[in-house]
């Protein structure tokens, strides 16, 4: 065995050249593996006893990709693509032993060989896209010369991958070897040697370039739904139709155009960006990695309505048995009825079987005495936002639930010590803060109290990444992080409705920001009744008025726009309007005409300014952590990583100004946070906070 670098290695086995890649973890395309493939097939070239060369992997996996902490740094030679020019070229039969996974830099690797095999339980993948990028070193066009435009299409502007049996179907690969990969890969390129098979040389391949125009106009069709807003998909449909229709290396010279600008433009670096902040959140810089977990084997829920079933479902679906408690039985059947009937539908749909819901409902008990929760190890709380109800359950928990059981509350609002104090274990109480719907949001704040203990926090994070979400820890205050900066925009809105500003201009302006609705209709979507009471309301805001109506939202098919019966397409609401300008009226408001600008800086920029506070009162870890909250509880588009972020991009001196001036006008919701200042007098931003 001869050692290339200090992570390729060639070995001889008979006349087969092994090229073994080692550089753990997962066999990144770091320089030490491109230089050692290069030179590796260099040598094997060089060698009469070797006529054909397998490349493959130690470890858990094959090339899983770029090696993304050379991002950003300046380029070290041999880059990729020149490196799989070599395998491309060379004389000698190439053949990928693929196992784990070979993504984006892996799987070009893989299709710059001239054959492959691997195991069965191997996935193929362009991931690229989902970074805001394209493949860059050729994928956009071996794959399609390789299976043809249209089935290279999802995997290159999608970036899922697919596993090994579809892989051999469509072409991808030639065999799947069963037992042992180099011995399979051996025997499979001592059967090419034998029959002497022509080097299969992807970007010479033709036949299965479909030209058909239609392929790529149905699928930008389809993108325009899937991925609205973003640039790097219709990147990759550009470089795919470049294949269709431009030799070899013209194409590979247009995906590289395409890769730099991708590259160089804000929303691959958002991406990036918030790929990491994603990893970073979990990370908490006073609770130790070997802090000790709780064992959490069964959880109590309390209240069976919106948050508690979809709660019991998080936990149910990761296998963990929940005892469910309601107020009364008739609550209690009505609450596991809409579990049932939730699991019904997505059976109904093939992507469940009645087995799975049958096993999942047979892990939930109901029940009606909180007695039933002494044996659980974590209680989650989850009735009505009322204090004196919560610390009266709170109380209550303490004197049932064994010592050492967790119990959490899932307030929106409410403050988590003042719960806390209720009971003799305040060390064992924190905020789980879920949204709605619960089964299917992402997002889940861990809020923690003055006096949580870390193994307490460390088991929360740790049941999050049981149950599918993502955790962020936050502090307490009203609101937490999220819905205290929300509650800026919805203040905003609420304002410039009454400036002025028509609701369909507010709602497209933020949904073309790339919301997935804008914040009008998004409150017809939730109700404008929440938090509304008959017999407080005076008739004094927008809601109130609303409300009084009769109008509380899509639920009775009117709010702030018209609802045919069971549709959510908003329609115009003439009536509303009027409403509107009546209350503009008696509270002064001389209408004017609002710039789209002025409304993305007003809904966006009090959120930032928010932001700056949380962060400077300790509520929050770090700004991208503010992001990740952004991202998965509230529908901003990842393609600008974050409120944090975005402010970052825009300029934090812009950003401040502009807040200055709104003050100047609109009075002290614009009052810029210190922090913000200081960050702007040191020349710094908010990245620079992200420990
Ligand atoms: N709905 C949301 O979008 C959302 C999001 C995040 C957090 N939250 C919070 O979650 C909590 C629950 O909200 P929801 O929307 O699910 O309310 P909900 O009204 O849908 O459900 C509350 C349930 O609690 C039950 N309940 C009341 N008192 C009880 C008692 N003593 N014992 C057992 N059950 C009892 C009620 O019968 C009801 O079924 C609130 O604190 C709310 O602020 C709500």
């Amino acid at each position: 065995m001869v050692a290339i670098t200090e992570a390729v290695s060639l070995e001889k086995e008979g006349d087969i050249g092994m090229l073994w890649i080692d550089n753990p973890p997962v066999n990144a395309l770091g320089f030490p593996v491109r230089k050692g493939m290069a030179d590796g097939i260099a040598m094997a070239m060089k060698d009469d006893g070797i006529k054909a060369i397998v490349v493959i992997c130690k470890g858990g996996t094959f090339c899983a990709g770029a090696d993304i902490r050379e991002f950003g740094k300046p380029p070290k030679e041999p880059h990729l693509p020149d490196v799989l020019t070599v395998f491309d070229e060379c004389t000698k039969p190439i053949i990928a032993a693929v196992h784990g996974t070979a993504f984006g830099g892996g799987l070009e690797t893989a299709l710059s060989s001239h054959f492959r095999v691997a195991v069965a339980t191997a996935q193929f993948g362009l991931p690229e896209v989902k970074l805001g990028l394209l493949p860059g070193a050729g994928g956009t066009q071996r794959l399609p010369r390789l299976i043809g435009p249209e089935k290279a299409l999802p995997m290159v502007a999608t970036g899922n991958p697919i596993g090994a049996a579809q892989a051999l179907k469509e072409g991808v690969i030639d065999e799947i070897v069963e037992g042992d990969l180099a011995q399979g890969a051996v025997a499979f390129a001592r059967k090419v040697l034998a029959e002497k098979r022509p080097l299969r040389q992807v970007s010479r391949m033709t036949d299965k370039l479909d030209k058909n125009p239609q392929i790529f106009a149905d699928y930008r069709k389809q993108l325009a739904k899937t991925a609205r807003g973003f640039e790097a998909p219709e990147a990759c449909v550009k470089a795919v139709e470049a294949a269709a229709n431009k030799p070899f290396a013209e194409g590979l010279k247009y995906e590289r155009e395409l890769f730099s600008q991708l590259m160089m433009g804000s929303q691959s670096a958002a991406q990036r960006y918030y790929f990491f902040a994603e990893r970073q959140v979990a990370k908490i810089p006073d609770i130790p990695k070997d802090t000790p977990l709780i064992d959490i084997k069964k959880v109590g829920i309390i209240g069976a309505g919106t948050m508690g079933g979809g709660i019991t479902m998080n936990f149910v679906n990761a296998g963990i048995p929940v005892t469910l408690v309601e107020a009364k039985q008739e609550f209690l059947d009505r609450g596991i009825g809409v579990i049932k009937k939730n699991y019904d539908i997505t059976a109904s749909k093939g992507k469940m079987t009645q087995e799975a819901v049958a096993k999942r409902m047979g892990l939930i008990k109901g029940t009606t005495k909180m007695e039933d929760l002494a044996d659980v190890d974590l209680v989650i709380e989850a009735v009505y936002e009322n204090m004196d109800l919560k610390k009266e359950i709170f109380g209550k928990l303490d004197a049932i639930c064994k010592p050492g059981a967790i119990l959490a509350t899932n307030t929106s609002y409410l403050n988590v010590d003042q719960i806390a104090a209720m009971t003799q274990r305040p060390e064992f109480v924190l905020g789980l803060h879920f949204f709605s719907p619960a089964n299917v949001m992402r997002l889940l704040e861990v809020v923690r109290g003055a006096k949580t203990a870390l193994p307490v926090l460390a088991t929360a994070m740790a049941i999050a990444k049981k149950i599918k979400k993502i955790a962020v820890m936050v502090g307490v205050c009203f609101g937490f992080a999220g819905n205290r900066m929300f509650a800026q925009r919805k203040r905003e809105v609420d304002k410039l409705v009454l400036e002025g500003a028509p609701i369909t201009q507010l709602d497209k302006v933020i949904y073309d920001f790339g919301f997935p609705m804008g914040p009008v209709a998004l409150l017809d979507l939730i109700g404008i009744d929440l938090g509304w009471s008959k017999e407080t309301s005076k008739g004094e805001t927008m809601q109130q008025i609303l409300c009084e109506a009769g109008r509380f939202g899509i639920k009775n098919n009117k709010g702030y726009y018209n609802y045919a019966e069971g549709s959510r397409a908003p329609k115009p609401a003439p009536e509303v309007d009027e409403m509107i300008k009546a209350l503009a009226k008696k509270k002064g408001y001389t209408p004017r005409a609002i710039s789209d600008e002025e409304i993305i800086q007003r809904c966006i920029y009090p959120i930032i300014n928010e932001g700056a506070k949380i962060l400077e009162e300790k509520i929050a870890v770090r700004p991208s952590d503010l992001d990740v909250i952004w991202v998965n509880g509230y529908g901003w588009p990842v393609y600008r990583g974050g409120p944090m972020f975005y402010a970052d991009l825009v300029g934090l001196d812009k950003v401040l100004a502009v807040m200055k001036q709104f003050q100047a006008k609109h009075g002290d919701d614009f009052k810029p946070a210190p922090l913000l200042e200081k960050l702007v007098k040191e020349g710094k931003n908010f990245a620079s906070l992200n420990v």
